[in-house]
């Protein structure tokens, strides 16, 4: 490891102890910590995932004058943004920091949350931009532990959001992930695809929620390490990972995680549906013509069969017509 990524690390390792310890022990941390507990995040959930909270002042640049860090350093750690003339100033102020980890549990960099969003044009999550450590496509949030438990577990849970990760590791789901924001990418599928045998993607029950779910189906598809399996979780209407557990509890986040779960063509004869009238014969033609290109990919025979009887009892059609249909389809797919 070359130097300039160890004083990299090294800087990051003590933003994230200044920040946690500001959080915990200062008078600046207290309306950050009330609205962590508010939001249900116990003293172990907090040091377990070092929150902390950059106050008001900036605070990051004194401190790492005071100990000679060079700017040079101080520069390309992102922490800072810089002005025209050069000049550094704290880039998280008056936020609850998420630290960010690589695979070995090293901070990379930092994600920080408003408090209140309600009357501010600031985006709701902050996030480091690329650094010679942290590159955002490359990187899952908790993957350092999530590994662990998967290869117990057999399998990771794939959230939107940080909270939905820390929320559901409060719950004893601990083989969470979150990518960073909303884009999944080629290069967090070829990790996870080295990492486990089976994704469960758990993704916020809302419209953007259920794109996103298909898009990361498509991705792992176009890029299918051999042996990945997907999943869907699918959640109540409205609703995201963390909101679900403080609403009813970890025992039925977890019966509801194991119960709930679907295969990838499930997923599709509901999302499928959405925005289309099935009483109107061309958009029911149209629906079954979809979802006969998704049960096309389906290579075992028996499943193949189970959800052509679905679809025939469903909307009370003839199964072996289905069934030519799909042999067309099939065909037309190549
Ligand atoms: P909470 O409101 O804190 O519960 O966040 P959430 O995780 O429910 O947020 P949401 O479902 O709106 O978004 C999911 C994820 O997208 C977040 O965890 C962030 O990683 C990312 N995200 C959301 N808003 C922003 C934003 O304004 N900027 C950036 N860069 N990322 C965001
Ligand atoms: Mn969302
Ligand atoms: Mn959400
Ligand atoms: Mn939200
Ligand atoms: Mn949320």
């Amino acid at each position: 490891v070359n130097n300039e990524v160890r004083q990299l690390l090294t800087l990051h390792e003590k933003a994230a102890k200044l920040y946690h310890h500001i959080l915990l022990n200062t008078p600046a941390g207290q309306p950050a910590l009330k609205y962590l507990k508010k939001r249900g995040m116990t003293d172990e959930l907090i040091n377990q995932f070092n929150l902390g909270y950059a106050p008001d002042q900036r605070i990051l640049k004194p401190f790492f004058e005071q100990q000679k860090i060079e700017y040079q350093l101080m520069r390309k750690s992102g922490l800072f943004s810089e002005d025209q003339e050069g000049k550094l100033r704290d880039r998280f102020v008056d936020r609850v920091i998420y630290p960010i980890k690589n695979g070995q549990g090293q901070v990379i960099a930092f994600s920080g949350r408003l408090l209140d969003t309600s009357k501010t044009e600031l985006p709701k999550y902050l996030n480091s931009p690329e650094t010679p450590i942290f590159n955002k496509r490359r990187t899952l949030f908790n993957l350092d532990i999530a590994k662990k438990t998967a290869r117990k577990t057999g399998n990771l849970y794939l959230f939107e959001g940080f909270m939905d990760v820390i929320s559901a590791f409060g719950a004893g789901v601990t083989n969470g992930i979150a990518s960073m924001g909303t884009s999944f990418t080629e290069e967090q599928v070829s990790i996870i695809g080295r990492t486990t045998n089976q994704l469960d993607i758990c993704y916020d029950g809302d419209e953007p929620g259920q794109n996103a779910i298909d898009r990361a189906i498509g991705l792992v598809n176009d890029h299918r390490p051999p042996q990945l399996k997907i999943k869907i979780v699918q959640l109540p209407a409205g609703i995201d990972p963390d909101e679900y557990i403080q609403k009813h509890g970890a025992e039925h986040f977890n019966n509801y995680l194991s119960s709930q779960e679907e295969t990838t063509t499930d997923f599709y004869l509901r999302f499928l549906r959405n925005g289309k009238n099935l009483n109107n014969q061309n958009e029911l033609m149209a629906y079954l013509n979809q979802v006969l290109k998704v049960v096309a990919y389906v290579r075992s025979p028996l499943e193949e069969d189970m959800y052509l009887q679905k679809l025939a009892s469903e909307f009370d059609l003839d199964r072996q017509t289905l069934k030519i249909q799909l042999k067309q389809v099939q065909q037309e797919l190549g």
